[in-house]
């Protein structure tokens, strides 16, 4: 078990550097146009505040080239912050070295600093000794709630926590326990659902789940791969040739096992520049969503489920010629009788576009690190945390 924030003693005036993922999406005029990440790390920060700490927060956001880009600064960030916490927070112009070191000694306790964006400095995705030692100069404690960002061996949130005492924050805790729990004891029956354009990152993912699902429900792009090792027609839709052997290793063993694959029977495809319902994908089709007898199968099974698990939209949903399935995929979810888990940045868009955000049991604010675990795999951030 990782030590959390409830087992850090006197945290009263102690310098508490909370690594927080707010690599949240802006327009360009820096609104936040998605709060959750800020959202979900609310309770951590009002927690260490109360605590009586010095918080310093510490994130991403993008993908800066180690400097200064006025497009990825973490101001909005800051504001947004203020609104929550009036008056009780500053913002650092800089991630780290002598301005930031200022704005710390400054603090009160209750204070919070956020400081800017940590991708700015040179070295901090690399893990670079330098980087590390100029963080861990800013605290006392380190405290990784940046879930999101927990498959990333980087400075700020694996390098500090080899050097201060560390505890993992709230978010993360939480996060960890959704996954831990549906693996270890699932509930049946238990309905895992794949989708996204690509099947090269899915392997691992459905070699994990085969041995707890009770049915796997493969969908967009990935489809076509298990369609074509079916020996189905594809038309000329996305198949990633080296990987049909693994597909059919997996139909193969899942019908050893019992375990249900449930592929699209019909598709929606586009045909030069017209837009086919199609049960078959001949010649030139590409196929880019599933079909109504899909929709039909693939819910029917969904609305059974006591646990479901959703990796990835089952079309191309951001077109809106072929955003029905994952639409009616999202409110099979949110509708079933079930607790339902949703992870990977881009089912997790589908499902608030949906509407459906509020009826699923858990949303879970990582993409890359939700994967990982569901792929059966630790994440080194968390691994590098001390145990209890
Ligand atoms: C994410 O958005 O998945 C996390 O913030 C990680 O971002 P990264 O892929 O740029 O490391």
């Amino acid at each position: 078990m990782k030590k959390t924030i409830r087992d850090l003693n006197n945290l009263k005036g102690k310098r508490v550097l909370l690594r927080c993922d707010f690599n949240v999406p802006l327009d360009n005029y820096g609104d936040i146009l998605d709060d959750t990440r800020i959202a979900a790390e609310i309770p951590t920060i009002k927690y260490l505040v109360g605590q009586g700490a010095k918080v310093i927060l510490c994130s991403h956001l993008g993908r800066p080239k180690s400097s200064y880009d006025k497009y990825l600064s973490l101001f909005p960030v800051a504001v947004y912050l203020m609104k929550v916490f009036p008056n009780k927070v500053k913002f650092s112009r800089t991630p780290a070295g002598k301005e930031a070191e200022n704005e710390v000694a400054k603090m009160k306790e209750g204070e919070i600093l956020l400081l800017e964006n940590v991708r700015f400095l040179e070295g901090e995705e690399r893990n670079n000794p330098k980087v590390v030692q100029e963080l861990c100069r800013l605290a006392d404690i380190f405290v990784n709630d940046a879930f999101g960002v927990c498959h990333r061996q980087h400075a700020s949130t694996y390098g500090v926590a080899i050097k201060l005492p560390n505890a993992i924050g709230f978010l993360v805790e939480k996060e960890l326990s959704v996954f831990e729990n549906a693996f270890k004891t699932p509930k049946h029956p238990f309905v895992a659902i794949f989708g996204g354009a690509k099947v090269d990152d899915k392997i691992n993912l459905i070699n994990n789940v085969m041995d707890k699902a009770d049915t796997i429900i493969i969908g967009g792009g990935m489809a076509y791969t298990f369609l074509q090792a079916q020996g189905k027609k594809v038309g000329r839709s996305i198949v990633s040739l080296d990987k049909v052997d693994d597909a059919q290793r997996i139909l193969q063993t899942a019908k050893e096992k019992g375990i249900k694959i449930l592929l699209p029977v019909d598709h929606v495809a586009l045909l030069g520049t017209k837009v086919v319902k199609t049960k078959s994908l001949d010649g030139n089709m590409i196929g880019f969503d599933i079909g109504n007898a899909s929709i039909k199968l693939f819910t029917k099974e969904i609305l059974n489920a006591r646990q479901v698990m959703w990796n990835g939209p089952v079309g191309k949903y951001e077109d809106s010629r072929f955003k029905k399935g994952t639409m009616k995929i999202a409110k099979a979810v949110a509708k079933a009788d079930a607790y339902s888990i949703v992870g990977g940045g881009d089912s997790v868009s589908a499902i608030k576009v949906s509407g459906f955000a509020d009826r699923i049991g858990h949303l879970s604010t990582g993409g890359g690190a939700s994967l990982k675990l569901m792929e059966g795999k630790s994440l080194p951030a968390v691994d590098i945390i001390d145990n209890k």
